[in-house]
This record gives C-alpha cells, structure tokens and sequence, in this order.
C-alpha cells in the first residue's frame, strides 16, 4: 500500500458506505478463553456497508465508551458483521483497533453485561491495512490480533495466492479460531501455543527477503517488533503491521508554535505546543472526526496538501509518512513553520 492509497481509504470512510447506525447483536459466542465473538445485524434486516479484509469498525457500548474491533467474519455476507473481543480486565488495551487507555469497561462490558439482542452503535467500517495484492503472502499472528487476518487468508485463498499462516498464543485454549483455520486450510497454518512450543521462531519461518511476498503482521507489541527487526532487509512496501496500541514516539521535532492553514475553509490558526492540531482545526470550525485520539484507528486521518508533517501515528508506513500527503492530526504536528491541510 502506498500513501495515496492510504487517503483514498480515508476519504471513502467519510462518504458512502459508511454507518452510523445502531445494530443488533444476533449473537454471542464464546470462541476461545476469554474471546468472545458477537455477530452483527441490522435491526430490519437491511443488508450492511461493504468491507474488505483489514477493515475495523467503531463499536459504541451502551455504557458509552466506543472502542474499534477488526471484522473477522465473511465479507461475502452482506448481512452480518462478526467481531471478536479479548477479556481485558486489567484496563489495558482489548483487541486490535481497541482504541482508548481504557479502564477495562469496554471489554468487560462486552463479556458480562452485553447479550443477544441488545443494541449496540456502530460506526465504519474502515481499513487502514488493507490486503494488497500479491501472488505470496506470510501472515503472522499474535493472540487476538489473528482478528484482521482471519478475513485476509480466506481472501488469499479464494484468489489462489500462495500463503501461510504462523499462528501464535500463549496455550491452545486462548487461539480463537484455531480449529476453524487448521480445518479449513491444514498445513498453511502454523500453530504455536507459547506454552508447549515456546516463541515464534522468526527468523526461520520468515528466511531470507522475498521481494514477491507480502507479510501482513497483527498481534502484541514485543510480536511486531520482533518481525519489523526480522523483516529488516526486506523491501520497504513488504511488511505492514496493525498495532493493539500507540508505537513509541520520539518527542516532538519542534517544541515552538506552527500555523495551519485550513485551505477550504481560508482559516488559519497557530497550533501551540500543548494543544494538537486536532483540537486546534477544530476551534477553528473544522469537522474532523476521531475515535482513539492516540494516532492508532485512523480515522481522523487527513489530507496534507502543502508542508512536512512530524508523524507520530501508529498507522503509516515508513515510505508512507514520506510521501507527506496526509497525516493524523490527534497526534502528528509539523516539521516546519507551516502546513496545509485540505480541511
Ligand atoms: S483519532 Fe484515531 S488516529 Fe486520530
């Protein structure tokens, strides 16, 4: 994927196709230890917005926190939505896309209060880590973070690619879908419970830089840096990851004021070292729409037209923040005196 492609999946995602809707949970399902999985309707039974594999949509609990969950069901059905959702009791971060430093309310929400028939709000979906095509394909897998890719190695398979899955977890009961991809797909997934196999064994499965091969990586931090450090003399546009939480950022590349100029609107307004852009455009009139504010669901994602963004997100590539055409401004600021944003 490159960046242009990046802000062609945020301008759709503001547009057509996109809900903001309430839906029904037609069902609940216990899908490994601690993962449970909730099937999606629409309350008359109207078909739902498209997806594609990678695509995360915007869950809004009764209890009021919203939280972002991968699709992990069939995009083929244009009626249900299935998400899966990790137990996280002790207030970190619940599943892939899971966007806020919560207080473990959303995901204990989900498993103890919410049932079958319960209505539950519903934004996107979205996709920021998209499946490109490619003839050849490793996926890798940490715990829940098998959610996105579950969609991506049916698409795979489907389009007759040439795949794999390296499939980790701390023991066999916690890997959702473990029996639903063996049985499906036999040796092109690999299992690995930590407890009986130890550690992912990268280096080996990955071997040497293939620069026909795509390497889609969804899991816990340490497992993403360990396959970025694997991955490193592979090409550029090879690897692409979807993280659980905001990436370590370096400070700020300035720590004095920047303008912005918002080019539709002819407003400009200084963006002060302890206000974001966001929240600056915003006072500004500017309808920016946001969801984790910590630079990791993407949706506030926005155009750059003029200007070097300082991108703190954890969504973009590296040769996409190089291409300096959009950024996410919850987070990112700027390099230089001045951007310009198409807002
Ligand atoms: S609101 Fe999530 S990336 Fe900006």
């Amino acid at each position: 994927m490159v960046g242009t492609s990046v802000v062609a999946d945020a301008k759709s995602s503001f547009g057509k196709g996109q809900l903001a809707a309430t839906l029904t949970v037609s069902a609940k399902e216990n899908v490994a230890e601690g993962v449970v999985s909730l099937t999606l309707t629409h309350p008359s039974g109207a078909r739902l917005p498209d997806w594609t594999p990678g695509s995360h949509i915007d869950l809004v609990l009764p209890e009021g926190t919203t939280r972002q969950y991968s699709l992990c069901g069939d995009r083929w059905d244009a009626y249900t939505y299935r998400i899966a959702v990790l137990r996280e009791p002790a207030g970190r971060w619940g599943s892939p896309r899971s966007s806020e430093a919560e207080s473990g309310g959303g995901s204990a929400y989900v498993h103890d209060r919410l049932r079958p028939g319960d209505r539950v709000g519903v934004g996107g979906p979205r996709n920021h880590f998209p499946l490109v095509p490619s003839e050849k394909y490793l996926f890798i897998a940490g715990g829940i973070g098998i959610t996105p890719l579950l969609p991506m190695v049916r698409q795979a398979e489907l389009l007759g690619a040439d795949w794999q899955l390296l499939y980790g977890g701390r023991t066999r009961s916690s890997m959702a879908f473990r029996e639903e991809l063996t049985a499906a797909y036999g040796e092109r997934v690999h299992v690995v419970p930590q407890d009986e196999l130890g550690l992912l064994d990268l280096a080996a499965w990955l071997g040497t830089p293939r620069p026909d091969t795509r390497v889609y990586c969804c899991g816990p931090t340490p497992l993403l840096a360990a396959v970025e450090a694997a991955c490193a003399a592979w090409p550029p546009y090879a690897l692409r990851v979807e993280r659980f939480t905001a990436g370590a950022q370096a400070a700020p590349v300035r720590d004095t004021p920047f303008e912005v100029e918002l080019r539709r609107t002819g407003h400009t307004v200084t963006v002060t070292p302890d206000v974001s852009v966001l929240e600056a455009v915003r006072r500004a009139g500017a309808d920016v729409l946001s969801s984790c504010e910590q630079g990791t669901c993407g949706t506030c994602l926005t155009p750059v037209l003029e200007g070097q963004p300082d991108h703190r997100d954890s969504v973009l590539a590296d040769h996409e923040r190089a291409a300096n055409d959009c950024m996410f401004p919850c987070v990112s600021r700027s390099c230089g005196d001045r951007l310009v944003l198409d807002l």
